[in-house]
C-alpha cells in the first residue's frame, strides 16, 4: 500500500512554473508539494532561457526573489536587429514608456526559487519516480509516484501540470479532450555559452545569407550566442573554431566591431516549433508553461509565458480558496490562451523574419529584408516588436 499525503494543490515538474506557482500559493496561504523526476543539482545547472520581460521582474519582485537578480542581473532598454552589415537599435524605453527586459539566467531564477522554498519549508521533492495523475475529473485527485523505494499517494484538491512538453500530465488527458496546434521548424539553433565578456552592450539579432545568429549573454564575463542550424544538426561535428569563424561571419558589420571569442564551456542544438494545445484545463487538472506550449525562442518568450500562465492559476486558487469563486478557475484557459496565442505570433513572426528557409525563394529573401527595413524605420512597427519583446500586458486577471 502507497504512504498517503494531503495537500491542497499537487505541482508536478520544478521548473519556472511549479516553482514560481507554488511560492505565489504559499504567500496566500495555500499548501502545495512539488514533485519532480530530476536533481536539485540538475535542475539549477541546466542552460536554458536568460531573458526576463519587465512584468516578469517584477513579479519576482514582489515575491520576494528578486534581490540577487536585482543585483546581479544585466537590465536592457533595446535590442539590435542587424542586416546587410548594418545594425540598427529597437530602443524599448523610448517606444514602450520606459520599459525594458533583464537578462538573468533561467537556472539562477530557478536557484533564488528553491532557496525561497527551502526557506519557507516549502516541500520540493526532487528525484522521485514513477509519477502519474489519477481522478482529475474528481473533487479529490491524486498523484502517485515512488522515492526512495518507497510508494506515495498524494489527495490533492487540484493538480498543476508544470512538467515541460515531455512531462506526463498533458498526456494523461484523453486524447479527444485536446487540441494540439503545431509546427515545427526546418531548423535548430546551434548554442554555446563562452568565457568572453560579450561583444556587445545590447542582444544583437542578426539576419544574414548563411543564416540567422544571436549574440546573447549571462553575465559581463560570460556570452551566449548562437547560429541557425539543420535540426538533427550533430554538435560533434562543430569545432568550436568553426563555431567561432561561422559567428565572425554572420555577425559581421561593417564598423569597426569586432566578436570576442573566449573558451567555450557549453554547447548544444536545440530543436525549433511551436506547439499549443487546448484547452488548458480538465476537471481538477490545470496545464501550465512548456506542458501546455512550446514557442521557438526567436523572442525570448518560453519562461516568461510559462510564469504569466501559473499568476493567472495563483489568482484563480487564490479566489477559490479565499471566498469559494471558481470563475477565475473556471476561465483559466480561455485567459491564458488569449496571451498564449499572442505570443505564440510574436515567436512566429521574429522566426519567420530573421531566419533562412531551405525552401525560400529570392523574393522571400527580399520581403524579410523589406520588413526588417521596415521595422527599423518605422517608428510604429518598430512599437510593435518592442511593446511585443518587453511583454504584453496581463489581461483577464
Ligand atoms: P520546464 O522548465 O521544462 O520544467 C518542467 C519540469 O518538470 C522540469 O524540471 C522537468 O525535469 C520536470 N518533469 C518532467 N517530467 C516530469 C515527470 N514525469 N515527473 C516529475 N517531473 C517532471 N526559452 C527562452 O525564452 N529562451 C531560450 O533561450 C530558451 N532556451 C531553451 C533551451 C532548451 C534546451 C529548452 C528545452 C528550452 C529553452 N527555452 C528557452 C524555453 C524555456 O526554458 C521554457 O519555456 C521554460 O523552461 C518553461 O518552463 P516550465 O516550468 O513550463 O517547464
Ligand atoms: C538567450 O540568452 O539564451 C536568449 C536570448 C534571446 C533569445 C533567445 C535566447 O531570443
Amino acid at each position: 500500500m502507497p504512504k498517503l499525503q494531503r495537500t491542497q494543490v499537487g505541482i508536478v515538474g520544478a521548473g519556472p512554473a511549479g516553482l514560481v506557482l507554488s511560492h505565489l500559493l504559499h504567500l496566500h496561504g495555500i499548501e502545495s508539494i512539488v514533485l519532480e523526476n530530476r536533481s536539485r543539482q540538475y535542475v539549477e545547472e541546466r542552460v536554458r532561457a536568460g531573458v526576463l520581460e519587465q512584468g516578469t521582474v517584477n513579479l519576482l519582485t514582489e515575491i520576494g526573489v528578486g534581490e540577487r537578480m536585482k543585483r546581479e542581473g544585466l537590465m536592457h532598454y533595446g535590442i539590435e536587429l542587424r542586416f546587410n552589415g548594418h545594425g540598427h537599435r529597437i530602443d524599448f524605453r523610448e517606444l514602450t514608456d520606459g520599459k525594458g527586459i533583464m537578462i538573468y539566467a533561467q537556472a539562477e531564477v530557478l536557484k533564488d526559487l528553491n532557496n525561497a522554498r527551502v526557506a519557507a519549508n516549502g516541500p520540493v521533492l526532487f528525484e522521485v519516480e514513477g509519477v502519474n495523475i489519477h481522478d482529475i475529473d474528481s473533487v479529490s485527485p491524486k498523484i502517485r509516484y515512488r522515492k526512495d523505494d518507497t510508494d506515495y499517494e498524494i489527495h490533492c484538491d487540484f493538480i498543476a501540470g508544470c512538467d515541460g512538453f515531455h512531462g506526463v500530465c498533458r498526456p494523461s488527458l484523453p486524447p479527444d479532450v485536446l487540441t494540439e496546434y503545431d509546427r515545427t521548424y526546418p531548423f535548430g539553433w546551434l548554442g554555446i555559452l563562452a568565457e568572453a565578456p560579450p561583444s556587445s552592450d545590447e542582444l544583437i539579432y542578426a539576419h544574414h545569407e548563411r543564416g540567422f545568429a544571436l549574440l546573447s549573454m549571462r553575465t559581463p564575463q560570460i556570452s551566449r550566442l548562437y547560429i541557425q542550424c539543420r535540426p538533427d544538426e550533430d554538435i560533434n561535428n562543430w569545432s568550436d573554431e568553426n563555431i567561432w569563424r561561422e559567428l565572425r561571419t554572420r555577425l559581421a558589420a561593417d564598423n569597426d566591431w569586432k566578436l570576442i571569442e573566449g573558451l567555450v564551456i557549453q554547447k548544444g542544438v536545440t530543436g525549433m516549433r511551436s506547439f499549443v494545445v487546448e484547452p488548458m484545463q480538465r476537471g481538477r487538472l490545470f496545464l501550465a508553461g512548456d506542458s501546455a506550449h512550446i514557442v521557438p525562442p526567436t523572442g525570448a518568450k518560453g519562461l516568461n509565458l510559462a510564469i504569466s500562465d501559473v499568476q493567472v492559476l495563483a489568482r484563480g486558487l487564490e479566489a477559490y480558496y479565499s471566498r469559494g469563486n471558481h470563475d477565475l478557475l473556471d476561465r483559466y484557459s480561455e485567459i491564458c490562451l488569449r496571451r498564449v496565442w499572442k505570443v505564440q505570433r510574436f515567436s512566429w513572426w521574429m522566426t519567420s523574419m530573421l531566419h533562412r528557409f531551405p525552401d525560400e525563394n529570392l523574393f522571400d529573401h527580399r520581403r524579410q529584408l523589406a520588413e526588417l527595413d521596415y521595422i527599423t524605420s518605422s517608428r510604429a512597427a518598430a512599437k510593435t516588436l518592442a511593446e511585443n519583446y518587453v511583454g504584453l500586458p496581463a489581461e483577464g486577471i
